[in-house]
């Protein structure tokens, strides 16, 4: 459909049972009426390297960027490794920053969410991401979701005490972004 509105979901695991895939999923179908859905690969994206930057961005990055160019939200579904968000997610996280000042996650919403086995939800790992993502974009919503306690997936998906915290989240996401002036449709004269 044409003039939708992108949601790019970020997902920080590779493994195919991951419960942060299930839940990025799951959002993907809880907000995919009302937007266009990316899910870029993220296992194909390089380890950041400015040598590789110069030589230009390597395909798997420009299919990322061009994700977020055409997405007013980003989602990070974040697992917690060792008290932190995951390698592959800072890694892209790392591209979409460059150029410095002017990365590809100005001028969007980025918010940030996390499923664990563990009861806190993966809350190291969304702080670390509120402070990365906190300087490369001006449109951080800072309420991160926790989905604690998520130890295995029936038939791929969360299970409900899990997948109910997902769409009061989301709508409190969708209304944060239309509360933002669009700038670039606000008459300024
Ligand atoms: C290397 C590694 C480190 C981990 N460290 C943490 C941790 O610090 N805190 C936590 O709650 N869970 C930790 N876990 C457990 C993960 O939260 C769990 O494996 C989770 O299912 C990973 O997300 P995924 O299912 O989306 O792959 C760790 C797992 C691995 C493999």
């Amino acid at each position: 459909m044409a003039n939708r509105e992108g949601v790019t979901m970020l997902v920080g695991s590779l493994r195919e049972d991951s419960v942060n895939r299930a839940a990025a999923k799951q959002a993907a179908q809880h907000l995919g009426h009302d937007f266009t859905i990316h899910q870029p690969d993220l296992s194909q994206i390089p380890l950041f390297d400015q040598d590789l930057e110069h030589a230009g961005d390597p395909e798997a990055v420009l299919a990322l960027k061009v994700a977020v160019a055409e997405s007013a939200v980003v989602i990070c579904f974040t697992p917690e490794y060792n008290y932190s968000t995951s390698g592959v997610l800072k890694n892209a996280i790392d591209w979409l920053s460059r150029p410095f000042r002017s990365g590809s996650l100005i001028g969007r919403v980025v918010a940030i969410a996390s499923a664990t086995p563990g009861s806190k939800g993966g809350e190291n790992a969304r702080e670390h991401l509120l402070q990365t993502c906190g300087v490369l974009t001006d449109r951080l919503y800072s309420v991160t979701l926790g989905i604690p306690n998520v130890t295995q997936l029936d038939e791929g998906a969360l299970p409900d005490h899990a997948a109910d915290l997902l769409p009061p989240w989301l709508d409190g996401l969708i209304t944060f972004h239309r509360s933002i002036p669009d700038l670039a449709h606000t008459d300024q004269t």
